[in-house]
């Protein structure tokens, strides 16, 4: 497809010299000699990029750019009156173009929201290279609406009616108007990250960045540089200076994940970020400042690793201001039809399959089942039922769920790769079966680097059971 231009300016030379420039270029083009002509040709050929003249007569290209602002940027951003007048008048980048010396025109053209300019008489090669900044910036903005909205997806609704989970709801929400710290505890799969990120969309830092780090994935070295970022020439490689997560999440959110994990040298340099609210990059002195809203994540017991001298008791406390503690799925049967029925929808209609519903038997299994990797395990039963049923209902077969236990590998023919996916999963649970479900030990036994396991069992949804309580 052509890229489309519009070019806009009262001089019929320049708009001819310009126009047969731009399609000898390759380009689609469409001209209008003055400000009203362009915004109707903006909504009815929705170009890519705007070429504007600032000096025209009768509506000048500022007063374009100045209604393009009020139109797109209206006052009561979340009013859906508006919605429709936006979307006709869709947000191209506009490239404005003064008389030579009249530079603080472009100045202000910058500041209505134009996107560069370009002097008269125009160098074609600056025009080019305009263009294909102009273009590769609306290509990014795409991709990022596109991952953002599918983040959205995933982590944007919390289900559950059950009354623990409603006054979660309740307090998360009421934690989110204030900055406190926020520490949420839970098994794996509980809805640890979807609470921390919902936290931040209610919260009035929603603009802001949400950085989120997680504190088992990295080796203590990369963990540091991750986090606080390092100077140019820190250490060998380090050729620029990087920012860090922290600095990253300035007026933000930072999510420190499996912060149970944080080895205990970092734990004392990140309490002195939360101290003092400033902490120097790695191989650097001077202290950068920051504004942050922390919640941290973990499905560790913090207070028995404080008493084992793994955790740091004064960070402990600087985190757990309001705590929120996720119960699993099986203490709150009430969410499991629910939750099934949310996911089902979404599978649905991400795989464009026909609508499904869930058998009697079905429904019977889902509220035996103990769901050890909580609701991330229930999500992927239902993924799988999607995936593998043919009729429009689901049965437990299709869940996995017939007797509460998966059929072993080895009694049916599968395709290669779901055999092998079986398989490891039945290697790493008889690993760490045998070795009482310590991951250390396990990975030993198994020759694999304990960071990696955990990411192993991560990706295939293997949960280790809560330890029994010793009383
Ligand atoms: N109440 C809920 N409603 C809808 N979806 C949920 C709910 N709780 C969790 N989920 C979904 O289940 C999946 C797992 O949740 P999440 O990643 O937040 O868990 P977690 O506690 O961070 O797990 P882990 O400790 O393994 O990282 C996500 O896709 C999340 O959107
Ligand atoms: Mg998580």
């Amino acid at each position: 497809m052509k890229r489309k231009i519009l070019v806009v300016d009262d001089k019929a030379d320049i708009v001819i010299l310009l126009t047969d420039r731009l399609e000898a270029l390759g380009y689609d083009t469409r001209s209008a000699n003055d400000g009203e002509h362009a915004l109707r040709l903006l909504e009815e050929y929705a170009p890519h990029v705007m070429l504007l003249d600032l000096e025209m007569p009768r509506m000048s290209g500022l007063e374009v750019l100045q209604y393009l602002n009020r139109e797109r940027r209206p006052e009561f951003e979340g009013d859906k009156r508006i919605s429709a007048r936006t979307e006709r008048l869709p947000d191209v980048p506009v490239i404005v173009m003064t008389a030579f010396g009249s530079i603080e025109k472009a100045v202000e053209a910058m500041k209505a929201g134009a996107y560069d300019f370009l002097t008269k008489p125009i160098d074609f090669d600056h025009l080019s290279i305009v263009l294909n900044k102009a273009f590769k910036r609306q290509v990014l903005e795409r991709q990022v609406a596109s991952l953002r909205t599918a983040v959205e997806d995933r982590y944007g609704t919390i289900v559950g009616r059950s009354p623990m989970m409603v006054s979660l709801v309740e307090l998360a929400k009421r934690a989110a108007d204030s900055d406190a710290t926020v520490l949420l505890l839970g098994e794996s799969g509980t809805g640890k990250e979807l609470f921390a990120r919902s936290i931040h969309r209610w919260s009035a830092r929603c603009e802001m960045p949400f950085s989120v780090i997680n504190c088992v994935a990295l080796t203590e070295s990369l963990l540091e540089n991750e986090l606080f970022g390092h100077e140019k020439g820190a250490y060998t490689g380090a050729d620029c200076l990087r920012k860090g997560k922290i600095e990253e999440a300035d007026g933000g959110t930072l999510f420190l994940d499996e912060i149970g994990d944080m080895p205990l040298p970092l734990q004392s340099k990140f309490l002195r970020v939360l101290q003092d609210h400033e902490f120097p990059r790695v191989g650097g002195t001077r202290p950068v400042k920051v504004n942050i809203r922390v919640i941290a994540a973990t499905n560790k017991d913090l207070r028995q690793a404080v008493r084992d001298g793994a955790f740091r008791e004064d960070l402990f406390f600087r985190l757990n201001v309001v705590p929120l503690s996720l119960p699993p799925l099986r203490e709150r049967p009430e969410d499991i039809v629910p939750l099934a029925e949310f996911f089902l929808d979404r599978h649905v209609k991400e795989m464009k399959k026909s609508p499904r519903r869930f058998s009697t038997d079905a429904v019977e299994a889902m509220g035996r089942y103990p769901w050890p990797g909580n609701i991330r395990e229930l999500d992927n039963a239902i993924a799988r039922a999607v995936v593998l049923g043919t009729s429009d209902t689901i049965t437990a077969e299709h869940l996995g769920l017939n007797g509460g236990s998966p059929a072993s590998f080895d009694e049916q023919l599968l395709p290669y790769h779901e055999s092998m996916e079986r398989y490891s999963r039945f290697v790493l649970e008889r690993a760490l079966r045998h070795c009482n479900w310590s991951q250390t030990k396990a990975a030993e036994l198994l020759g694999l680097q304990r960071t990696y396991l955990s990411r192993l069992l991560k990706q295939k949804n293997i949960s280790i059971p809560p330890p029994r309580s010793s009383s």
